[in-house]
């Protein structure tokens, strides 16, 4: 039965994640070429409002809800938390009583991953995590989406995590957990998933890999995947301590020749080019970063409808 928050991948089985993936995929194709404000022929959230939250930049999230959103037949707002009475004090759980009243489904964007639970917590109405520190579901929906694209499956591959794990990594570590892929983490000592995601992994039947050596870490690989060294929670007096830990991390030519031929590159932008990814890769054959921003849009209309109860 859909209907309700999307605040982590864990929180749904492996048939409602496999049911919002084909409904993405389903939804891309029915509009192959079109132009992009038009309404999905079935404009299925018609009379909707879905209001979104940032207390941290974006530039994907914001856009590909809003172009989903439209696309689907609802309408949004976006709401910038500075010129919130939220960014002056006012409580997240008062927020989410008063847009309850208001819009029919909530993104947020924020900090502390504590706050998207309060949130859910004081609203009737679905919440949508847009991205925590902790966490980043909505962005694994879309890569999902791209690894079946180019792929044709998920079970079974094998995908490689080098440089920080931060928000996306945790995400993807319940992702393959749940959909029977193989994760190899390069990553450094104090750069690493902590050890309750990989206690989670482990009673749940996953198959996380730890390595030192980002060379170890690749090999076999059907998927390399990297994200930023410095992320919107970490401080900037971190970063150049960061830099260095990490450069050993970094995806470059000779790294991705050591996956497998046919291995895809993966990264949920914005890139930090030089520093956890070469040009070489990310402008190059193997990287499928772009068709990954565009599922944004795919992958979040199957969650809005699934939230919405209309999956
Ligand atoms: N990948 C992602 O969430 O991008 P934005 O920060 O631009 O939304
Ligand atoms: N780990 C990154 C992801 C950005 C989409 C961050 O939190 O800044």
């Amino acid at each position: 039965m859909s209907g309700g928050d999307f605040i982590d991948i864990r929180d749904f089985s492996r048939e409602e994640l496999e049911g919002m993936l084909d409904e993405a995929m389903r939804r891309k194709k029915a509009r192959l070429g079109w132009p992009k404000a038009k309404p999905d022929a079935d404009a299925p959230l018609s009379g909707h409002l879905l209001a979104m939250i940032f207390e941290k930049p974006s530039t994907r999230t914001r856009v590909s809800f809003d172009v989903a959103m439209r696309q689907l037949g609802g309408e949004t707002m976006v709401l910038n938390a500075g010129d919130m009475q939220l960014g002056r004090g006012e409580t997240i759980a008062d927020t989410g009583r008063v847009l309850d009243r208001m819009v029919d489904v909530i993104m947020l964007r924020t900090f502390g991953h504590e706050r998207a639970e309060e949130l859910a917590r004081y609203t009737g109405v679905p919440v949508i995590n847009g991205l925590t520190d902790l966490s980043h579901p909505c962005q694994i929906m879309a890569d999902a989406q791209t690894i079946l694209e180019h792929k044709g499956r998920i079970e079974g591959l094998t995908i490689a995590w080098v440089g920080d794990c931060a928000n996306v990594t945790r995400s993807w570590i319940e992702a393959a957990t749940l959909l029977g892929a193989r994760m190899k983490i390069g990553a450094p000592e104090g750069y690493r998933p902590d050890a309750e995601i990989l206690d989670w992994a482990k009673a749940h039947g996953g198959e996380i890999l730890l390595f030192d050596s980002a060379e170890e870490a690749v090999r076999d690989a059907d998927v390399v995947m990297t994200d930023t060294w410095i992320s919107m929670h970490h401080s900037e007096a971190e970063k150049e301590k960061r830099i260095a830990d990490l450069t050993p991390y970094q995806v470059n030519e000779a790294l991705m020749a050591a996956a497998k031929d046919d291995a895809i590159f993966m990264h949920c932008l914005p890139a930090h080019r030089g520093e956890e990814v070469t040009d070489a890769v990310i402008d190059g054959p193997q990287s499928v970063v772009f068709d990954e921003a565009e599922n944004r849009i795919h992958a979040q209309k199957a969650v809005l409808l699934f939230c919405l109860g209309r999956l």
